[in-house]
């Protein structure tokens, strides 16, 4: 285990807003966990925030007087099963898209359309990460964590994990207790059948791609992404910031009728910001992307006050011409101290 000091938060995460924590655990070892829980005891310390590869999360600007544990433990097992289907069981450090490309060699379906998402295996199932007509949920048959209130070990079958759009017990009713050592995935050697997302398949068009083979799709996803998502190495964000917002199914006619854009009971946030002309402005050093409305860039900004403000700004005009209240997707440390 890795054990540093006084290190700044905005390093540690792509929006590069934070302040300092106390202390960071890196733990590379399976069951790291447990000797990680005894050095915070030990340190008389009483905050912990469990992070990934900080690609969904920031803090704010006081200091964190507690621990940031991240998990490096990233070996990947593979097991054939009977028939087509393979398990994966990979370490919660790995980084996602390493996982995916392994999938992808192997011929497996399944998460080919969350290729380049940036962040680790570990954090997917917790916002239960989605795009392009998938998500991580699907594919998960069950996480070995450790509570670490009690130290316990154990398996959490997916059933269990109550995963709906971008949410699960791990960011929901069981917030902070558990720490993610290891997801296991079963997967299936083939291709995609039925329709692909919108978007997806009209680039495939364009290219005069037929196949489906999962290694190709992954490719056609990274490309698109990368023309439209900021690259988090290069550009300082954390994705999508604003969440697609659900209304209930008797809303729908209304959305019909004004003429917003919905996919069922899902509305295209995005189409809200876009058509509040928000594209492209600036609120106290962070903009938003002019190609995809949902992501906020940290253009020139410092601090989380500033973010704050500019998200106020920007709910208040959207829901000045539209009557929604935007949801942000990011999870912020300190806002949300775990014990
Ligand atoms: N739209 C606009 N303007 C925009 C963006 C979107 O009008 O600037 C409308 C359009 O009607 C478009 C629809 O929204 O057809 C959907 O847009 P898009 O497919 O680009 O996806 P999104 O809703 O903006 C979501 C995810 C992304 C994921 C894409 C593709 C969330 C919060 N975001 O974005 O995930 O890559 O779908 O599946 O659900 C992330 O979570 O960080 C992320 C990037």
């Amino acid at each position: 285990m890795k054990i540093r000091e006084n290190v700044p938060i905005s390093k540690l995460v792509t929006m590069r807003i934070g302040g300092v924590a106390k202390y960071v655990f890196e733990l590379n070892k399976e069951l790291e966990i447990i000797k990680a829980r005894s050095e915070f005891k030990a340190r008389g310390l009483k905050k912990y925030y469990f992070l990934g590869g900080g690609a969904n999360t920031f803090a704010t600007d006081e200091d964190f007087n507690g621990v940031i544990i991240i998990n490096k433990y990233s070996d990947i097992t593979i097991e054939e099963l009977p028939g087509k289907e393979v398990k994966f069981t990979v370490g919660g450090g790995c980084k996602w898209d390493d996982f995916v490309d392994k999938t992808t060699e192997m011929g497996c379906t399944g998460v080919e359309c969350l290729a380049g998402i940036p962040g680790t295996v570990g954090a997917a199932p917790v916002q239960n990460i989605g795009a392009y007509g998938q998500d991580v949920s699907k594919m998960i048959s069950r996480i070995f964590v450790a509570d670490f209130l009690t130290g316990d070990l154990k398996w959490i079958e997916a059933d269990d994990c109550h995963f709906s759009y971008r949410k699960s017990i791990f960011n929901g009713k069981e917030r902070g207790k558990y720490f993610i050592i290891k997801v296991e995935f079963i997967l299936s050697r083939g291709e995609i059948s039925g329709e692909l997302y919108g978007s997806l398949q009209s680039y495939l068009d364009e290219k005069n791609i037929t196949s489906r083979e999962p290694a190709v799709l992954a490719e056609a996803v990274r490309n698109i992404r990368d023309s439209k998502l900021p690259d988090p190495e290069k550009i300082a964000s954390s994705g999508s910031f604003f969440k697609n917002i659900y209304v209930m199914p008797e809303e729908i006619e209304d959305l019909d009728k004004r003429g917003i854009p919905h996919h069922g009971t899902k509305v295209n946030t995005g189409w809200l910001i876009e058509k509040s002309g928000l594209k492209g402005r600036d609120f106290h050093g962070f903009k938003i992307s002019d190609k995809a409305a949902l992501v906020l860039i940290n253009d020139s900004a410092k601090k989380y006050a500033d973010l704050e403000r500019a998200v106020e700004e920007i709910s208040e005009i959207v829901f000045d011409k539209f009557g929604f209240r935007l949801e942000q997707e990011p999870n912020v440390i300190g806002k949300e101290d775990r014990k």
